[in-house]
């Protein structure tokens, strides 16, 4: 996890600049922030554990000088949130800075090594070797240049890094280098920049280099100059330009990101369902042709995943295997093979599990397709086809728009391959293609009129100790990201199950007062869901209903409803579904004070295994 940024200016200094980037960074770890400069050949530098906001207020990061510069904010894997594990990391000398998001796999090796050496160490963490191996390449070979040291130093390193270093050695640079973990450049006339993610520059520019594995980058004032890393061979690669505005990627009034993201759902989806059929035409013949499908992701992308293999079997009738990418080298990785087709969702394209899943089937030579929300992240280059979800930047921890829009873009995927096969009627594709169609309308109308009673509903019922979320069918995937949702900002334990499953279980938890979330289209297993929700009530469960428009029966049986537009078919049902669930989610965790921007422990963007 983790962000790094670090830019060149022709003018200025750089350490207010990258104090406000790195601010647009905080979504990948708010653990601790450190800023360092270069300024008449000297090395200046600011770090302490904490928000970036709480750290500025003591030690204001402003305050560095110096047009070059690099900054890091933090996501603890090894050592301790503490000032002491902050990055930038430092030689012996003190005269070399890394900033680093990633895991140096043999740092024990490598720290055993240098202690033997005579270096010192101060912190507990992985990204201290590099400074040093840098330090004792140089004294080893005087004559190396110090950009070449780099290189050979991190020759040794295992495992994932992306690295912006500086030094008073070579005082006009930044070097960096990646291996598996995101970086990417920002160009304009002012200056250059290197960052974990296209946000942290889009305020400033939109014109982005991708670095990819095994590249060092030298920035100088002048540019950028990018080679490999095993044999120096020089890399020409020309910006492309970025279509997302700065705007896309602030607030815009809102008190949350979240909250502006789920409100911006009508739009993202509109966008999504905007998608060029030539991308879907050929992801569906993949599909096709496959032998066996998984679908493999992490978080909230399984859970689109779980849908997606009930679309896929109702529409197109493909079976398909919907697995979590951290089980999947244990559970298929030595049976997939040449005939096995993978499709990996990722919003961020950068999960390091489903990375890995996707490694190891690649390996076996099995077809690679991707869906992701940011282009040029390592899962596009790694597909064999790829598919962007074109929800724009999601900086909110707590996935929402994204989910909706990998929905749409799989929801379209079933229903062309449904085409393809002849499947259903022409009737019922029409049908569902109207109502995919009028999507962005529905959850428009869910946001405008079911708002205010989901606040209400929030406010009854924050005090809780504990949810069931229940489904059946596709909405068993609604029911669990609902519960996700609850869990990770408002910290509330929950519990999902296919509502079928319930009662081998769960059922022993309810009481008076418990409180348990519904997910109830009018789909085929309407009625059947009415005696689950009976077994409930009769346990002096209180039921919490998601309902079609006019569903009286329910409602009757419900202490509180929230009601979706009439007529959803079954299939596209988790899209408007989980709408009034991430409504839930967030406004409970403001009646908790809470912030759900920013839930503890957790990251946006999850880059070890
Ligand atoms: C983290 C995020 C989740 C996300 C999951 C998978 O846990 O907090 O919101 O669903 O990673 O991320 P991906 O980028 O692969 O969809």
């Amino acid at each position: 996890m983790c962000g790094i940024f670090g830019c060149i200016l022709k003018e200025g200094n750089a350490a207010p600049l990258i104090h406000s980037s790195l601010k647009r960074l905080e979504y990948r770890g708010y653990d601790s922030v450190g800023i360092a400069t270069i300024s008449d050949g000297k090395i200046f530098m600011k770090k302490d554990q904490g928000k970036i906001d709480e750290v500025h207020k003591i030690l204001n990061l402003d305050d560095l000088p110096g047009n070059l510069g690099i900054g890091h904010t933090r996501w603890a894997t090894h050592g301790a949130p503490l000032k002491v594990n902050s990055h930038p990391h430092t030689d012996c000398t003190g005269e070399i800075m890394v900033v680093h998001n990633g895991i140096v796999e043999n740092f024990m090796e490598l720290k055993a090594e240098l202690q033997n050496l005579g270096h010192t160490f101060v912190s507990k963490t992985d990204t201290e070797v590099i400074p040093h191996l840098i330090e004792e390449t140089l004294k080893n070979n005087p004559k190396l240049s110090f950009v070449s040291a780099i290189q050979e130093s991190i020759k040794r390193l295992e495992g994932s890094y992306a690295l912006a270093i500086i030094s008073s050695r070579d005082p006009d640079k930044i070097i960096c280098a990646r291996n598996e973990s995101p970086l990417v450049l920002g160009i304009n006339g002012k200056g250059v920049f290197c960052a974990s993610d296209i946000p942290a520059f889009l305020p400033i520019t939109n014109k982005a280099v991708m670095i990819n594995n095994g590249e060092l980058v030298i920035l100088t004032a002048q540019g950028y100059e990018i080679k490999k890393i095993s044999d120096s061979t020089p890399i020409t690669r020309e910006p492309i330009t970025i279509e997302w505005t700065a705007e896309m990627a602030v607030k815009q009034g809102y008190p949350h990101f979240m909250i502006k993201e789920i409100h911006e759902q009508p739009e993202t989806l509109r966008n999504t369902l905007r998608m060029q059929d030539h991308y879907l035409d050929l992801l569906t013949t993949f599909l096709d042709r496959a032998n066996e499908v998984f679908l493999v992701a992490c978080g909230t992308s399984y859970h689109a995943c779980l849908a997606a293999s009930y679309m896929f079997s109702k529409l197109a009738f493909l079976p398909t295997y919907p697995v979590y990418a951290s089980e999947f080298v244990e559970q298929h990785g030595k049976s997939v093979n040449i005939d096995s087709t993978i499709l990996a969702v990722s919003q961020s394209g950068e999960t390091a599990d489903t990375l890995a899943a996707v490694t190891c089937a690649q390996q076996r030579a099995a077809t690679i397709l991707g869906l992701t929300n940011v282009i040029g992240s390592t899962l596009t280059r790694i597909s064999r086809v790829y598919i962007g979800t074109q929800a724009g930047p999601e900086i909110g921890v707590a996935a929402t728009k994204t989910f909706t829009s990998q929905l749409s873009v799989l929801a379209q995927l079933a229903l062309k391959l449904s085409k393809k096969r002849g499947k259903i009627s022409q009737d019922e594709m029409d049908c569902l293609e109207e109502n995919l169609k009028k999507m962005p309308e529905d959850v428009e109308t869910i946001v405008r009129t079911q708002e205010e009673k989901i606040k209400q509903i929030a406010h009854k019922y924050k005090d809780s100790k504990v949810f069931f979320y229940l489904g059946r069918g596709i909405s068993t995937a609604t029911a669990y990201e609902g519960r996700l949702k609850l869990m990770e900002i408002a910290y509330i334990p929950s519990i999902a199950f296919p509502a079928g499953e319930s009662k081998h279980g769960p059922i022993s938890l309810v009481e008076n007062g418990f409180p348990v979330v519904f997910i109830c289209p009018r789909d085929d297993s309407h009625k059947t869901l009415i005696g689950n929700i009976m077994e409930m009530k009769a346990r002096g469960a209180h039921i919490i209903s998601v309902i079609e428009e006019g569903d009286e029966e329910i409602k009757a049986l419900s202490e509180e409803y929230i009601e979706v537009p009439k007529g959803i078919p079954s299939v596209l049902s988790p899209i408007p579904f989980v709408v009034p669930l991430q409504l839930l989610a967030y406004y409970t965790a403001l009646e908790k004070g809470l912030d759900p921007d920013m839930p503890r422990n957790l990251a946006k963007s999850v880059t070890v295994k």
